[in-house]
């Protein structure tokens, strides 16, 4: 499998080369029809994000070369990059943010370099002197300890992780940092002795004796896609291309939590393809760790908060895992283009969920998505309504503004009603294909839609059945929205009723008998305005401040801050200044300041902010007012 990726891409680099060669060329030279294909080929969508120019010079791989520093909180390198360039090339442009530049060489010589203008969440342009001939630049440089990217944990076992998605890859690396720019890698990484280090590449199992790390990607990926940890862990083989690396404390608890990873990776080569990146791993990371999971390539890095102890949250692995096709395989050419990576991702997760744990389990995860979807495009029509577009317009905003249930659920309805609309069997095929024609390519919603109308939505009577429009560029949800119906989730819905019109007592609940899925379901549906007496009752029936599932957890806290249930306030603090993922930080803490309890919100965030990732204070601090 590598043998045959290492082929392609040098076919592809081969092909890149002449594609440039041929853009000097006068126009008669090439064959009309020739041309125009070269010229799609070279058809870049315009990425906002980044101040990069890869049609005039381009990167293809970069060799790294990094020493950690714990005490500075820095790390001080070199990257040094194989670029391909236009004939008239005269600049190589870099993405940066925060980095201190010490140099720069240009084939081997020492060049002067130029460093523009801040902007708001890019960065600048770190701009370098190429010609129609350069080979390799080298940039050397040290990080800020303020690096956006960076978590640094302190203490006894001290760790620093990476988070590159969207634009922070910019922080710790000069580069093109635009989902629409490939290149492979290679890392020399050195880190204190006691630690082990990790990145999204082929990596070692055990530490090794001097601190050194030799690390290499192969296969070409975004910036975004770049992901370095360092911490004290092990690793423990879960399958024959699988294994978790975690803490000494976390190392059992994650064997048994991920066991079923290589199943899943089964069903999912089975749907949409061969596996394209060998090995599947998984580092359980520090609590603070800011999303559910990123997909970096070969290892998904996961907040320790899905290990609940009975494999009830891994539908998290099934989404990190899909994205191994659908965002690393398949990329978004730019952000406003999200939803190619998402959406399908969330539809490729459901379809492993079900085919690993039944239909039963993975409509039951259907209609949480729904509810997720309804309450968020409602809260979005009140702010921005054309933020309920599939297809974003981010510009001169930050990336990140489109990480909201509108890529992730609206996405997946999108392609489950495509699904419904067709057929299965048909579908699958599509996918399939889809997935293996665009292999380590971008793809931007309008090429996607052409893509879509040639090879599915072939006849008039399915594009008006679909409306493609009404999901792509318009507002809300379609009427036509597929309807997800689960049993279990249904006798929740009538059991949380007659609780609240009191013919059925709490201890009298079925709740031993709930998945977490159903539990989930009656705590995020309780009203707004129970009262705290009532919150009591169930407490005393459940100890559910003792539930090892956090988002059963992170419900039922909720829940306790609207109804100011003080009794769970201990364990509302242990929670928010012990757990940094924003998912659950932003719903409560806006729950605090909405029912005037802001001054405790502010208070826990005192204590709990120095813990949190920048993901995490970028959007805390907004929402309680405190200056960053
Ligand atoms: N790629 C995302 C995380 C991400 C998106 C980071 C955009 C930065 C910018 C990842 O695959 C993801 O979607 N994580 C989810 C979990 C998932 C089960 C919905 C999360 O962290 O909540
Ligand atoms: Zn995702």
């Amino acid at each position: 499998m590598a043998h045959q990726i290492t082929a392609m891409n040098m076919l592809k680099s081969l092909a890149g080369g002449l594609l440039l060669v041929a853009v000097g060329c006068s126009a008669p030279e090439v064959a009309p029809s020739k041309k125009s294909q070269l010229a799609a080929d070279m058809k870049r969508a315009t990425d906002h994000h980044s101040f990069s120019k890869p049609e005039e010079a381009v990167t293809t791989h970069l060799k790294w070369d990094a020493k950690v520093d714990f005490d500075q909180r820095q790390i001080t390198a070199t990257a040094t990059y194989q670029v391909q360039t236009a004939k008239d090339a005269e600049r190589l442009l870099l993405d940066c943010r925060d980095l201190t530049i010490h140099s720069v060489t240009v084939d081997g010589q020492d060049a002067p370099f130029e460093l523009g203008p801040v902007r708001p969440f890019l960065g600048q342009p770190l701009s370098i002197p190429v010609t129609g001939t350069t080979k390799e630049v080298s940039v050397a440089y040290t990080t800020s300890p303020d690096a956006a990217a960076f978590l640094w944990v302190e203490g006894e076992s001290p760790f620093l992780f990476t988070q590159s998605q969207a634009i922070l890859a910019r922080t710790w690396v000069p580069c093109q940092d635009s989902p629409g720019v490939r290149f492979t890698y290679e890392a020399h990484v050195e880190v204190p002795t006691e630690l082990m280090a990790l990145m999204s590449a082929v990596n070692p199992t055990e530490k090794s004796a001097d601190g050194h790390y030799d690390f290499v990607m192969e296969q070409p990926i975004p910036s975004y896609l770049l992901a370095l940890a360092v911490g004290d862990v092990e690793f423990r083989s879960v399958g024959a291309h699988t294994g978790v690396y975690a803490t000494s404390d976390l190392i059992d608890a994650s064997e048994y939590e991920f066991a079923e990873m290589e199943d899943m990776l089964v069903a999912a080569e089975e749907l949409y393809g061969k596996y394209a990146w060998e090995r599947y791993d998984l580092l359980v990371l520090p609590a603070a760790f800011p999303f559910g999971g990123m997909e970096n390539p070969r290892l998904t890095f996961a907040t320790p908060t899905i290990i609940a102890g009975d494999r009830s949250l891994v539908s998290l692995v099934a989404h990190e895992l899909a994205h191994s096709w659908s965002g690393n395989l398949v990329t978004n050419a730019t952000w406003d283009d999200f939803w190619l990576n998402e959406g399908f991702t969330v539809y490729f997760e459901q379809r492993i969920m079900e085919a690993v744990y039944g239909r039963d389990i993975s409509e039951m995860l259907s209609t949480l998505s729904y509810q997720g979807l309804v309450d968020e495009v409602d809260a979005i029509m009140d702010v921005n309504p054309n933020d309920t577009h599939l297809r974003l317009h981010l510009k001169d905003r930050d990336p990140d503004d489109g990480m909201t249930a509108i890529a992730y659920d609206k996405g997946y309805f999108f392609l489950r009603l495509l699904e419904e609309t067709v057929g299965r069997e048909t579908f699958d095929n599509f996918l399939k294909t889809y997935f293996t024609s665009h292999a380590f390519q971008v793809m931007d919603t309008d090429t996607f839609l052409d893509y879509l109308d040639d090879n599915l939505l072939n006849t008039e009577e399915l594009r008006s059945a679909v409306n493609v429009p009404a999901w792509v560029d318009g507002q809300g949800l379609p009427s036509n929205c597929p309807e997800v119906k689960s049993a279990r989730i249904e006798r929740v819905d009538a059991t949380l009723n007659a609780w609240i019109q009191g013919t059925t007592a709490s201890d009298a609940l079925p709740w031993s008998d709930w998945l977490y899925q159903e539990r989930y379901r009656f705590l995020s549906n309780l009203p707004d305005n129970t009262e705290a007496a009532r919150l009591a009752e169930l407490d005393a029936a459940w100890d559910i401040n003792s539930t090892g599932n956090n988002e059963v957890l992170f419900a039922w806290l909720e829940q306790a801050v609207r109804s100011q249930h003080t009794p769970a306030y201990d364990r509302l603090r242990t929670f928010l200044v012990g757990v940094g993922r924003r998912k659950f930080l932003t719903p409560i803490y806006k729950a605090l300041v909405e029912t005037g309890q802001a001054d405790l919100a502010r208070d826990i965030y005192k204590e709990a902010r120095p813990l949190y990732h920048s993901v995490a204070t970028g959007t805390m601090d907004e929402l309680l007012g405190v200056e960053g």
